[in-house]
């Protein structure tokens, strides 16, 4: 039947772009596949947020980016040379509540490494903020984002 061979089709197109987290990622009800994604950028300022100047602000490039949940490492990202790092989850393996209540992300590269006027000890973190769902295709990506880092000073 050409209509259903064309889905499957679809499917394993997306499942391919997305990646491996996204292969056994969740066929709903609706029959979109559910995935999380945190995605943010990191910048090389005191903070690791967006500085004053704005999307001038220089990024923050291969910096290892974990996401911890009750001091447990879940996952890991690594920032692209435009600071940008995604992680995607299974929403079957995830509460999303408990998710943004108990994870946050660590970066666990040291601020001096994108700038040596930066500390070179402490580590930047975040907790989690929903942004919402949005539909692309035939995913149903939650998407969250880092509420905002602050350095942390210890280690
Ligand atoms: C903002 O940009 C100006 C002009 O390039 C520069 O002098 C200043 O240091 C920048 N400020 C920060 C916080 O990066
Ligand atoms: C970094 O990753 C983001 C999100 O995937 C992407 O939009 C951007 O183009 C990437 N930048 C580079 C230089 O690859
Ligand atoms: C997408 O997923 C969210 C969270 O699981 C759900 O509440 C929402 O109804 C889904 N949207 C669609 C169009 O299936």
């Amino acid at each position: 039947m050409a209509p259903k061979s064309l889905l499957v089709v679809s499917l394993l197109v997306l499942a391919a772009a997305v990646a491996a987290p996204a292969a056994e990622a969740q066929l709903g009800l609706s029959g979109l596949l559910g995935l999380i994604r945190i995605q943010g950028t990191l910048f090389c300022t005191a903070n690791g947020n967006i500085g004053v100047n704005g999307t001038s602000t220089p990024v923050f490039p291969n910096a290892l980016v974990q996401l911890q949940c009750g001091g447990t490492n879940i996952a890991s990202a690594r920032t692209n040379s435009s600071g940008v790092f995604s992680i995607l989850l299974d929403p079957l393996n995830f509460v999303l509540s408990s998710l943004l209540n108990s994870c946050n992300l660590m970066v666990d590269t040291p601020l001096a490494t994108c700038n040596a006027n930066l500390p070179a000890v402490g580590l930047l973190s975040s907790t989690l903020q929903l942004v919402g769902n949005t539909v692309v295709g035939l995913l149903n990506i939650t998407s969250i984002i880092p509420a905002a880092f602050k350095l942390l000073p210890l280690n």
